[in-house]
């Protein structure tokens, strides 16, 4: 194929998915709306693209943007200079590595965090891959971790608690956790304490009424802070950063006993491209404090319009009130959130549905950006549209027949066969054993919300599965 023709079907391809730029999908991407800053972005992931962070005596460059990362980081984090970061892809990455690191620098068995029943999904994730239990202890009142409970369940589990994390904010509720006080707990009994701020982190040096929640409080031993997210830097970016050298050692990895080259590594990747790294570092450069700032300002402004406007609208509240810039969005009987989230994709605006979870029933996720905050009073009309037509489409009918299999389904006994006439029953089945995502979601979300979570998991499991077949 000839340049041209690349990019034509690259563009035509790109026409499928959701928008990246222009402030109107409400999940999964962050518009800064600064155009140079995108540009600037683009021309370093270029520059960098073929360099590899395998080896960082290969490539000096790459080490010494990621220590400008972590000065800048440190400075705007409360951070002394002992404090130590490293670059890693994503929060994700950042997470796992924090419980890896905690797991091995304790050395205990049957290792066990306990963490607030709202921490991350990414959690869950690092529990799986490294064999340490995740304890879940139930919110207290407005979602936030219960530091009495933590500290119960912390007591109960003596020694083998290796790691106590909690969210700046949480995403699901957009709530800080009292970072303090569970700071005070984990100091006082020596044990390492996790603040995920992968996506408040970069928000939070802005808002001038924050509580204390980051290296500022004793007793914070470690956090995530993503710049792919409010530091509108490409995919690709997160920082894990350590109160001291000494708390971080356990992260690296070196292995030396095999012919090849000495394994030396910081993050969970070994080859990995410097174009993200390089593209974080040009974007931190060139927006800066002041421009940070600035974003925050414009951002949190547009989330506090966007509750406002929320607050009005009939059939319709809020969660919790926004405390950075993720909005939570109920809907009374007459409303199903399924439907408002297909009517607002028909008017262009991606927002996220949650699923119950629990007695809390499913409900809308909206992640504000500073692209986003200038068209909140078109933001608002759709949605009232939306709700209006929500209202008189009544709720979505389940077939009882197949809510009752899916409510009963059991995770551990499904076979192959069982998934293609469940998939087949939802809707999703296309041909030849491959999936058919449909047009409209709300019919299938609707069936998934009333499978327990671990049904929902295989279901999810599955359907993946035929999708990448
Ligand atoms: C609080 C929190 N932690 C962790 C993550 C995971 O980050 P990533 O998707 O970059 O792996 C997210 C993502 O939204 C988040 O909001």
């Amino acid at each position: 194929m000839s340049p041209d023709e690349i990019l034509a079907e690259l563009r035509a391809r790109q026409a499928s998915d959701l928008p990246t730029h222009g402030g109107r999908t409400l999940a999964y991407v962050y518009d800064s709306g600064l155009a140079q800053a995108d540009e600037i972005a683009r021309q370093a992931v270029g520059m960098y693209a073929s360099t590899n962070g395998l080896d960082p005596t290969a490539f000096p460059s790459l080490l010494s943007m990621e220590a400008d990362l972590v000065a800048f980081a440190r400075s705007i984090l409360h951070g002394g200079d002992e404090v130590v970061g490293t670059v890693t892809s994503g929060g994700t990455e950042s997470i796992l590595l924090a419980v890896q690191t905690a797991r091995d620098a304790a050395g205990v068995d049957r290792p066990a965090m306990v963490v607030p029943s709202t921490i991350h999904a990414a959690f869950a994730k690092a529990a799986h891959y490294f064999g340490v239990e995740l304890v879940t202890v139930p919110v207290g009142p407005g979602h936030r971790a219960d530091v009495a409970a933590m500290t119960e369940t912390i007591d109960r589990l003596g020694e083998r608690v290796v790691l106590v994390a909690a969210s700046t904010p949480s995403y699901a509720h957009g709530v800080i956790d009292p970072i303090e006080e569970l700071a005070a707990v984990t100091r006082a009994r020596g044990l390492r304490f996790h603040v995920d701020a992968c996506i408040g982190g970069w928000i939070l040096p802005w808002m001038p009424d924050a509580p204390p929640w980051d290296f500022a409080v004793p007793g914070v031993t470690s956090l995530s802070v993503d710049l792919h997210k409010y530091a509108y830097t490409p995919k690709g970016v997160s920082l894990l950063l350590h109160a001291d050298a000494a708390l971080r050692r356990p992260q690296f990895f070196a292995h030396a006993d095999w012919p090849g080259y000495t394994m030396l590594n910081s993050t969970m990747q070994s080859t990995k491209s410097g174009g993200p790294l390089a593209a974080a570092w040009a974007v931190v450069q060139h927006i800066g404090a002041d421009g940070y700032r600035d974003l925050v300002r414009r951002t949190i402004d547009g989330t506090n319009a966007l509750a406002d406007g929320v607050r009005g609208i009939e059939h319709l509240h809020l969660v919790e009130e926004p405390e950075t810039s993720l909005v939570v969005i109920g809907t009374d009987d007459a409303v199903d959130v399924f439907t408002l989230s297909d009517l607002m994709l028909d008017s262009g605006w991606f927002v996220q549905p949650q699923m119950r979870f629990g007695d809390e029933p499913a409900n809308l996720h909206l992640t504000m950006s500073a692209a986003t905050a200038e068209s909140v009073p078109d933001f608002l009309e759709a949605l009232r549209a939306a709700v209006t037509e929500a209202a008189e489409a009544g709720p979505i009918r389940i077939d009882p027949m197949l809510a009752q299999a899916a409510a009963e389904l059991d995770p551990d006994t499904l076979d192959d066969e069982a998934f293609d006439g469940l998939l087949a029953l939802a809707g999703l089945a296309g041909d030849g054993g491959q999936v058919a995502v449909p047009e409209r979601l709300g019919p299938v979300n609707a069936l998934v919300d009333i499978a327990p979570p671990r049904v929902r998991e295989a279901l999810m499991i599955a359907f993946l599965d035929r999708l990448t077949r």
